[in-house]
């Protein structure tokens, strides 16, 4: 059983895939990581994330030590991630690992749950599950506030606002494997809606196809 779950950032498709994950004891795998893991590669060394050389040579040979770093998370982070995420040379490195962990799940799981921005398109266009996750770019960005207010750092609204556009620009508008829903996919709008609601749908398709 292999579930896609797309949308842009800050969508809620992290919380919802990790749940589902649990929920149904499928390995979770979070696409974005990955892209975030060669955009922070560049950074620590000091290299523009437009350096597309680089880009392409981190995401080849990836550093999976970056997973678990901390600044993994950060909104620097995510930016970069996008920017290296339009290069179609890191995102063909990118793309055997994601099929790989859709089709051969680790430790015998049933099932893979894999977020992203193209799982039901490019990475997993046969998957059994797919799901589109958006909400408001208001109320993205608003999401995204309280989170890191939560988390003790200082941050704006009107910046936060305008990196989620910027974001959703960069990753509809790449040549390469855009952001779009998938043909098949279900739409889940988010904005008015709490994570359990979300989660109770998702689940009843889940449910629906086992
Ligand atoms: O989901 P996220 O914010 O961690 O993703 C960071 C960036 O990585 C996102 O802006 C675009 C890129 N990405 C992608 O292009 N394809 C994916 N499957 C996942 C992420």
């Amino acid at each position: 059983m292999i579930i896609a779950i797309d949308g842009p950032a800050a969508a809620g498709k992290g919380t919802l895939a990790r749940r589902i994950a649990k929920e149904f004891d499928f390995a979770y795998l979070d696409t974005g990581a990955l892209y975030r893991a060669v955009g922070l590669s560049l950074l620590k060394q000091g290299i523009a994330p437009t350096d597309e050389a680089a880009a392409e040579a981190a995401s080849a040979a990836l550093d999976m030590a970056l997973m678990d770093d901390p600044a993994l998370r950060a909104e620097a982070t995510g930016s970069a991630a996008s920017q290296v995420a339009a290069m179609p040379k890191v995102r063909a490195n990118l793309l055997d690992f994601q099929k790989n962990f859709a089709l051969n799940p680790p430790d015998g799981a049933p099932g893979a749950v894999l977020d992203g921005r193209d799982i039901g398109t490019v990475v997993c266009p046969d998957a059994d599950l797919k799901l589109f996750v958006t909400a408001s770019a208001e109320v993205r960005a608003e999401r995204r506030l309280k989170e890191m207010q939560e988390r003790g750092i200082a941050a704006d609204f009107d910046a936060i606002l305008a990196d989620v556009k910027a974001r959703d620009e960069r990753d509809m508008g790449r040549k390469d494997a855009p952001l779009k829903p998938a043909e098949d996919a279900h739409l889940l709008d988010t904005s008015n809606l709490d994570i359990d609601a979300v989660f109770l749908r998702a689940a009843a398709f889940v449910k629906e196809r086992l």
